[in-house]
């Protein structure tokens, strides 16, 4: 939620800041802003929309070597240019990606001071709070520190002080901040996609710690101010990661990588059908938990069939905002498992947190290294799925499914299983290289669209719903297809659209049963199956390859996603940034 850049080098700072900010789109797209030294004084310049009407506002060419950037995802006060950051207060000018939950506590507080507010943020309070204390204190480090102590809430925050205009400086406390390093100069990011073009080494900031960065040094200090000695990464990506390489959106781009990413995930896991030691040993559990939240708990519950049926263990299934808050009946006999591509999600951060402090042993499954999830649960399983910018998910929902798959493979210790994923790449690759727009022809006129399967076709449906809801903004819902008659069916209409999944044997005859109800009340079926059926009770068949039924859901998502993609397209949609969107949802 909201993206960060700093640069200070020897090089021009605007063209990296604002080549970074685009690489961060991702996180937030309603407005951006620019703030940057030159003849001595801190200029900024703010627009309101995408990073290219800013671009359009600066010029490229300006003789400054050190600046701040950030794109912003509205949370308190509409995009405008006021709200929009940087922020600056006195001396201090602020970008910030979090929330500050006692903003208003602050505010009002420092009003009563003589302080000057102009925005609707919580943001402002920072650069108002650090201009106060460091009237007092006059050393930059303490008056930072000192203001941290007094905040709550969530911030990555990179800010210039106008008596030091040789340095950025930077800190973190829930919301993520790397630190890269290149030859020239130093960077501030919220994520690695930002700086690949320049660099790829780089410093994870932890909770809680402040650095001071100039063009050729980087100073880390613990919360104390404590000086300490970062570990520096490398990213093993590359660039193109983060390009686009010659597709038209990332989504498509990010689809079309599953192949690769299916393979990289299993081959990191697996050798000769036999577990590698990077997939870890569990102990027993007689319970598991899967928490997570939008299509990363649609992976929680395909992990809940596989698991409840490959490994006789029984697993609860919790969207990550509510599980964070309610009564959970667990105990050191369970494992919470957290599901999440950013590895910084808000709830599902918070849901860890609290099984961690319950004394429950944890699992994360994240895609991100060194993301918070991954760093604070008990144990770590990364799915090898690269930097994902589309905001809807693809390629690392089918790398959590594959990692879910040999998860569950691994709690059935019947390794033998692992011989069903063999050859998955060929039905995958055959699955992506279909084409998909003539159901999206008909799909995209309408404005409701169901999605029907039963048990883990239900799972992959809720998935496929999602996918068209957020990327073309039809109307979708998802069904237990057993379920419809008792109530819902009642929306469906003549021409009404209705995807059903169906590829389970175990279920087939009955969600056949269930494609004829609708099919009797005119809808438009379009039935993806993984055994052709000559018979009128579907508009369109959708023949997938049979695979075994453990590794199925690996594969039976990737029409949907097509599909999906197909509609935003002739919807006109803006694919990669949904409207009202962000990727990694790291507040509340
Ligand atoms: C949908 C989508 C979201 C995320 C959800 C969790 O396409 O991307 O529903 O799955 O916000 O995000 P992570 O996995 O980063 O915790």
């Amino acid at each position: 939620m909201c993206g960060i850049v700093g640069y200070v080098g020897k090089e021009k700072a605007l063209p990296r800041i604002l080549s970074g900010l685009k690489f961060l789109e991702y996180r937030g797209y309603d407005s951006a802003g620019v703030a940057y030294i030159l003849n001595e004084k801190v200029n900024i310049t703010k627009r309101v929309g995408r990073i290219k009407e800013l671009e359009s506002s600066v010029d490229y060419n300006l003789d400054t070597y050190i600046g701040i950037g950030h794109t912003r995802w509205a949370t308190h006060g509409v995009p405008s240019e006021i709200n929009s950051h940087p922020h600056q207060v006195g001396k201090f000018t602020v970008v910030h990606n979090g929330i500050i939950e006692n903003y208003l506590e602050i505010k009002e507080k420092l009003i009563k001071e003589g302080v000057n507010f102009i925005s609707e943020t919580d943001t402002e309070v920072i650069p108002a709070l650090l201009d106060y204390n460091y009237k007092k204190e006059k050393d930059i480090l303490k008056t930072i520190k000192k203001t941290l102590s007094s905040l709550e809430g969530s911030y990555a925050l990179g800010i210039i002080c106008s008596d030091d205009l040789d340095n950025i400086y930077a800190a973190r406390c829930g919301s993520p901040l790397i630190i890269a390093k290149e030859d020239n100069g130093n960077f501030i990011a919220s994520d690695v996609p930002a700086i690949l073009s320049y660099t790829n080494k780089y410093i994870l900031l932890e909770e809680g710690e402040i650095a001071k960065i100039s063009k050729d040094n980087i100073s880390v200090y613990d919360n104390e101010l404590n000086k300490i000695i970062p570990k520096e990464n490398i990213f093993e990506g590359t660039e193109d990661a983060a390009m686009l390489n010659g597709y038209e959106h990332y989504m498509l781009k990010e689809i079309h990588e599953e192949e690769k990413v299916y393979l990289d995930t299993l081959n990191y896991y697996v050798e000769n059908n036999k577990f590698k030691n990077t997939m870890l040993e569990f102990k027993d559990y007689k319970h598991i938990h899967i928490v997570a939240c939008g299509s990363a708990y649609y992976v929680g519950n395909i992990g809940k069939s596989l698991i409840e049926e490959y490994a006789n263990i029984p697993v609860d299934v919790e969207v990550a905002s509510e599980y964070r808050y309610k009564k959970n009946f667990y105990d050191k006999d369970t494992l919470v498992i957290i599901i999440s591509q950013s590895g910084e999600t808000a709830d599902s951060l918070a849901a860890l947190r609290k099984a961690k402090e319950d004394g429950i042993d944890t699992l994360a499954i994240v895609n991100v290294f060194g993301s918070s999830i991954a760093r604070e649960a008990l144990y770590t399983l990364y799915v090898k799925a690269g930097p994902e910018i589309a905001v809807a998910t693809t390629k690392a929902f089918l790398a959590q499914t594959t990692l879910l798959t040999l998860l569950a493979v691994r709690l059935s210790k019947k390794e033998e299983l692992l011989k069903e994923f063999v050859g998955l790449e060929k039905s995958i690759n055959e699955l992506l290289n279909k084409d998909y727009l003539e159901y999206a022809k008909y799909i995209y006129k309408h404005n409701d669209t169901f999605f029907i399967g039963r048990l883990v076709d239900y799972a992959l449906c809720l998935e496929g719903s999602l996918k068209l809801k957020e990327t073309s903004y039809i109307n979708s819902v998802a069904f237990q297809a057993g379920e419809l008659k008792h109530g819902t069916i009642s929306l469906i209409t003549d021409g009404t659209p209705v995807i059903s999944i169906c590829t389970d044997d175990l279920v087939r005859s009955k969600t056949i049963s269930n494609i004829k109800e609708v099919k009797a009340r005119n809808a438009y079926v379009i039935f993806i199956t993984n055994e052709f059926i000559e018979s009128d009770f579907y508009d369109k068949i959708i023949v997938i390859p049979k695979v075994s039924k453990l590794v199925s859901p690996i594969i039976s998502v990737i029409p949907l996603q097509l599909i999906s993609y197909e509609v935003a397209k002739l919807r006109g949609c803006d694919i990669d940034k949904p409207r009202n969107l962000a990727k990694s949802v790291t507040v509340e």
